[in-house]
């Protein structure tokens, strides 16, 4: 890509992980909004529950996570003490036990937990949820923190697949980001889940990082392809150090500008497509036989919180701080703030703070933004009559992609579109313009590429 169409699209925009975004999540939707909008979830529906683990025993620099880093083990302790209380706040209001998609375990780092706290999160959870033959069950792991007794506890549990967070191997980019993790450990997390039923590997990579560069980068992917995951994640370092203090830690000047972060991005995937990888929207690479790669051939794929997915779903239950719900009605996401959080359900009641009740408008957009960030195109009038609408809906937001289409980003025939391989990295910029909320509140975000 040219770089006067870097500098002309790779403005702040949201990674559309929901629309709207949770910038645009207000306090008009509530504790008896949730109460409300959960039990009138139907029995037989099939739900999906994330949990999130906010605490971590050090704080990477770039973090963009909701998490705290703890010394000590008593905080983690307290904290699952409330989140078995929210589940079965939870389960009171669904009044049944449901089937479950997906469970995933989230942070900060699910690998603080102790064996006995895995096992009895899972078991409270199986109070208010039954565990399908084909459910799957992942959770997010810092290799840093891993042993073999964990990960048995976790395969113990139920687990099929782990994350792992890699970023960088180069021993200068790790310093500068304060998270030193040699391949030979991270090497040694996958050969002991891999001798237990945790048999989908999933890894994190991160570019535009301090002081990478693309060698660096492909030196990374190299030695990440020996280990053989199923998928991975390549992403974009998002740095916001309004919103994420510690990030300040990191210099401006050591970070590689737009050119150089799109050519390191271009490196890991040429390498990861050469090693047999298929690209799934955006920032995620599969093997072709894993289930992400057939869910985005199929048409299916879906994006959700953590990214990609094959969650089909009808409502994701967020439990813990920060965590977010997407039910039929909307969106909710929990208190922030650890403490305030565990007040509210130590108190006996939801701990919502925010969310968004869906207009039809909403509803729309959300379909087109979720197409476009799957399947790099989408036809407008056919998601349009999906919601009873005029093939003219979106005439308008056709019209502003004129720009797009002139410098070869997007491809339009009636009311399809489609992104190029040239617009890939700026999908979201594309998505933008079908934003409501963007063009109207514009919150800071972090840039496109
Ligand atoms: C919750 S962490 C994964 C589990 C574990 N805490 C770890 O780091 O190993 C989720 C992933 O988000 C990505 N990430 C974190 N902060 C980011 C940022 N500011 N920009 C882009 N990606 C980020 C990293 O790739 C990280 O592995
Ligand atoms: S271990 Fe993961 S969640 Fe924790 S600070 Fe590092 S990137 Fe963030």
């Amino acid at each position: 890509m040219k770089n006067k169409l870097l500098e002309r699209y790779d403005r702040g925009v949201p990674r559309y992980t929901s629309y709207p975004t949770a910038p645009h999540f207000d306090d008009a939707v509530g504790p008896a909004d949730y109460a409300h909008w959960l039990s009138a979830l139907p029995p037989g529906a099939t739900l999906s529950a994330y949990l999130h683990i906010p605490f971590c025993d050090s704080m990477c620099w770039f973090c963009g996570c909701h998490t705290k880093i703890v010394a000590r083990h008593a905080p983690v302790a307290d904290y699952l003490d409330v989140l078995l209380r929210e589940i079965s706040l939870v389960g009171d209001a669904l009044g049944s036990p449901r089937p479950l998609g997906h469970l995933h375990f989230g942070g900060g780092s699910p690998t603080m937990l102790t064996p006995v706290e895995v096992a009895r999160a899972v078991e409270a959870l199986g109070r208010s949820f039954t565990m399908q033959d084909d459910t799957e069950f992942a959770l997010e792991i810092d290799p840093r923190d891993a042993d073999r007794a964990m990960i048995r506890a976790w395969a113990w549990a139920g687990a099929t697949r782990a994350s792992l967070g890699v970023q960088d191997f180069t021993p200068e980019v790790q310093r500068a980001v304060n998270r030193v993790q040699s391949y030979k450990a991270t090497a040694q997390v996958v050969e002991w889940l891999r001798a237990t039923s945790v048999q989908q590997i999933n890894i994190d990579l991160m570019y535009g990082l301090p002081y990478q560069t693309t060698k660096g980068v492909e030196r990374t992917v190299r030695k990440v392809i020996t280990l053989a995951p199923d998928r991975l994640a390549l992403f974009g370092y998002a740095h916001v150090p309004w919103m994420k203090r510690h990030q300040r830690l990191i210099p401006d000047e050591a970070l590689p500008g737009a050119v150089e972060r799109l050519r390191q991005s271009q490196a890991a995937a040429a390498l990861l497509l050469d090693a047999g990888y298929v690209r799934i929207g955006l920032d995620h690479f599969a093997r072709p036989e894993d289930s992400l790669a057939r869910a985005q051939s199929a048409g299916t794929l879906r994006r959700n919180f953590q990214g990609y997915t094959t969650d089909s779903a009808m409502a994701l239950i967020g439990f813990g701080a920060s965590a977010i719900g997407d039910l039929p009605q909307g969106y909710v996401q929990n208190i922030v703030p650890i403490k305030a959080y565990s007040e509210a359900i130590r108190g006996g009641h939801f701990a919502v703070a925010r969310g968004r009740h869906l207009s039809s408008d909403d509803r729309v957009r959300r379909a087109v933004i979720q197409r476009l960030m799957c399947d790099m195109a989408v036809d407008l009038a056919a998601v349009g009559a999906d919601f009873g609408l005029a093939p003219d809906t979106f005439d308008k937001e056709l019209a502003s992609l004129g720009p797009l289409v002139r410098d070869g980003l997007v491809a339009v025939e009636g009311t399809r579109l489609h992104v190029t391989a040239q617009g890939r990295p700026l999908v979201r910029a594309v998505c933008a313009l079908f934003d409501r909320y963007l063009v109207t509140q514009r919150a800071r975000h972090s840039r496109a590429v």
